[in-house]
This record gives C-alpha cells, structure tokens and sequence, in this order.
C-alpha cells in the first residue's frame, strides 16, 4: 500500500475506534473536543504502528487532529489553509509518491564528497539537489568540473537555479532523475531515503559506466557490499557509502538488471 494510503487509512481506524471508545466511556456528555482528538491521535498513531508504516509517521498521527482542533479553534480565514497547502506542495512535490523528503547535505559532508572526486575533470549529478547548495560549494571547489543538479519540486528548483546563476560550470534542471540517462557521469551523488535505493541500483547497473561511482549520502543499497564507506566529521555521524557498478566478471551468477528489476516490481 502507498505512504498516504496507509496514513488516510490510519486516520479513518483512528477516528472509528475513538467513536467506539467514546461512544462506551462517555454516554450522555460528550468531552472536550481536543480530548477526543488527543484520543483519535493515540489510535491512528497505534494504527500506523500494527500497519508497519515508517516510524516517523506516529509523532503526524499523534498531533494531526489535535493541531486541526487547535486551528479550527483560532478561526483563521479559509485561504490561509489553501497558501500553505500550496507552499508546502511547491516545497516538497510528491513525497508521498518518491518517499524522498526535502534534507540538505551540510558544508562538511559537501567538503568529503569534494576529496572523492576523480583528480582528473569530471561531469557530477546530483539526483534531487534540492536547494542547490552542495552543487555550488563543488563547482567552487572545483571549477574544472563540470555539475548537474535534477530537482522535481519547484521552489528548491528556483533556488538552487538562484544561487547557482553565477556558476557556468553547474546547471540546475527541472526532471524527474528516473528519466535521466546516468551514463555520462563518472561521479552520482544521491541523498534520498532508504525507499528508492534497490531501483536507484538498478538503473544504476544498467547505465552508469563501471569506472563512474555512485555516492550515497546516509542511505546504502541493500544487499550490496559498498567499495568504500566515508565518515564525515559532522554532527550528524554522516555517512558516504561509494559504490561501483560490478562488472559481468565480478558478478556470481551473472547479474541481470531485467530479473531485478522484475523481482523489484513483484
Ligand atoms: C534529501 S534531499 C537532498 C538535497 C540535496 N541533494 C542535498 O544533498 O543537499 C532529496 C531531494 O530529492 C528531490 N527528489 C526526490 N525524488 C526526485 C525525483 N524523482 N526527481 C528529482 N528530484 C527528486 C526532493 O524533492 C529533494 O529535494
């Protein structure tokens, strides 16, 4: 089931079982409004657990309704709700379909990937560069480079196309990255999410040239021994897993990207 299926799902249990649970406790008065939201939210919260949804789904659920109750409460004017909808839609697109938040790599994860660079010149990309800022720290630490950043949420794409205009050796692109033919590259920098990495391998094995590199940030491919782990020195005990596409050679039995991608489908 998708993300946001699971998530309406959890929401509609949550609110049945508290109708449930209120109409037996209380009978003839009913409770304050944000009590049986604050109720509701435990439920859908407990739901999204039994269903196997990502952990961070249960703090939504715990405060979605008792939020909504607190808002409606403040008689704020219509249109508001509509602005922010919009704003977080241009600022985070379809998560819910690629499972891939908005998070930014930092200044001393862009300085480590820098050192991984080829000495020799290269054409990096950075699939979903959300605002654009690593790309622009690397094409200034490296102007023999040449830098793509694929963005598919509008406003990061504004801004990281902003803040590299001055930059002739770094293009900024609106695209989905899945139609992005990866084989000119020598090195891919990818900061998703655990979701997309098995396809992400995929394509990668069937495009990506066997000297080019991918660098994952924080999120390895399962299964799939990585050639090279970095750990940056930041707060975060970030994580650069490098991996290199295996060659027919390496691979026992022979790897066939077609059965994966079929075995990923299923
Ligand atoms: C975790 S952020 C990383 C941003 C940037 N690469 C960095 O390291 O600072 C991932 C970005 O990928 C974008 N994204 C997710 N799926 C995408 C897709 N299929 N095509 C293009 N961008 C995508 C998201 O909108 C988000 O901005």
């Amino acid at each position: 089931m998708s993300p946001l299926r699971t998530a309406i799902l959890a929401q509609v249990l949550g609110g049945l079982i508290t109708a449930g649970l209120m109409a037996l406790v209380f009978r003839g008065m009913p409770p304050h409004p944000l009590a049986v939201a604050s109720v509701q939210g435990i439920c859908a919260a407990f739901v999204s657990y039994r269903l196997e949804a990502p952990p961070w789904w249960l703090p939504i659920h715990l405060v979605f309704m008792p939020l909504a109750v607190i808002l409606n409460g403040l008689n704020l004017p219509a249109s508001i709700y509509l602005v922010v909808f919009i704003t977080l839609l241009l600022i985070f697109w379809r998560t819910d379909r690629s499972q891939v938040p908005l998070y930014l790599s930092n200044a001393s994860t862009a300085n480590a990937v820098a050192a991984l660079l080829p000495v020799a010149r290269c054409d990096v990309i950075d699939l979903g560069c959300g605002n654009g800022k690593l790309l622009k720290r690397l094409a200034q630490l490296r102007p023999d480079c040449r830098f793509l950043g694929l963005e598919h949420a509008p406003l990061p794409f504004l801004w990281a196309k902003l803040i590299n205009l001055g930059q002739k050796n770094c293009q900024i692109s609106l695209g989905d990255f899945w139609r992005q033919d990866l084989a000119r590259f020598d090195v891919v920098y990818a900061f998703l999410s655990p979701a997309p990495m098995p396809r992400l391998w995929v394509k990668l094995c069937e495009e990506m040239s066997s000297e080019a590199v991918l660098i994952s940030n924080s999120f390895p491919v399962p299964d799939v021994a990585a050639e090279r782990i970095v750990d940056v020195d930041d707060r975060r005990s970030t994580r650069l897993y490098c991996y290199r596409r295996p060659t027919e050679k390496a691979t026992n039995p022979p790897y066939s990207p077609a059965i994966e991608l079929s075995r990923l489908r299923q």
